[in-house]
């Protein structure tokens, strides 16, 4: 009996030892939260906008452009596990009909991967938050 007690209590320690373990930390604490965020989508907009073959994107007023760089920041902020809430549309919903093929889509990460650059983020993270962004493939670029 004394032994089945022992046995029980050494289990239950165990046991909160495993819960008690820490939560990893998101990707969005370990780039550097939402500074590191608004300096990757700052830098990720200027290389496109600056990029003739992204020029038919690009008509719109002012303030359509700020709110879009907003809602980006807000999206890969809630996306990398951040506390951000994403209100904008859904990406097949927005980007429907713009026609943007594969070429346009591998730019795009190449200017997502130098934003990464310009902001320090290196190795793992560098590599996840890639394929974060690359998850959305489907639903942004045509077939
Ligand atoms: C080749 C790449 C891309 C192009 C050419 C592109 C182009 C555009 C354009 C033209 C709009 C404005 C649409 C409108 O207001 O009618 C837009 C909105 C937006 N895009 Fe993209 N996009 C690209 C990739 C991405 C990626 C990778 C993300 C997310 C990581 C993204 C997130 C957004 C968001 C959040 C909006 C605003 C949504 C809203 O207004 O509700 N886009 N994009």
């Amino acid at each position: 009996m004394r032994c089945v007690v022992v046995l029980l209590a050494v289990m239950s320690l165990a046991g909160s030892a495993v819960l008690a373990q820490p939560k990893p930390a998101s990707l969005y604490e370990r780039v550097g939260r939402y500074d590191t965020i608004a300096v990757i989508a700052d830098e990720y907009l200027k290389g496109l906008r600056a990029d003739p073959k992204f020029a038919r994107f690009a008509g719109r007023g002012a303030d359509s452009l700020k709110r879009g760089r907003q809602l980006l920041k807000d999206q890969l902020c809630a996306m990398a596990g951040g506390p951000c809430s994403y209100v904008g549309r859904d990406m097949k919903t927005v980007h429907g009909g713009l026609g943007i093929n594969a070429q346009e889509w591998h730019a795009n990460m190449d200017y997502m991967a130098a934003a990464l650059d310009k902001a320090s983020i290196k190795g793992a993270e560098k590599a996840e938050f890639l394929k974060m962004v690359d998850t959305l493939k489907p639903e942004i670029a045509e077939k």
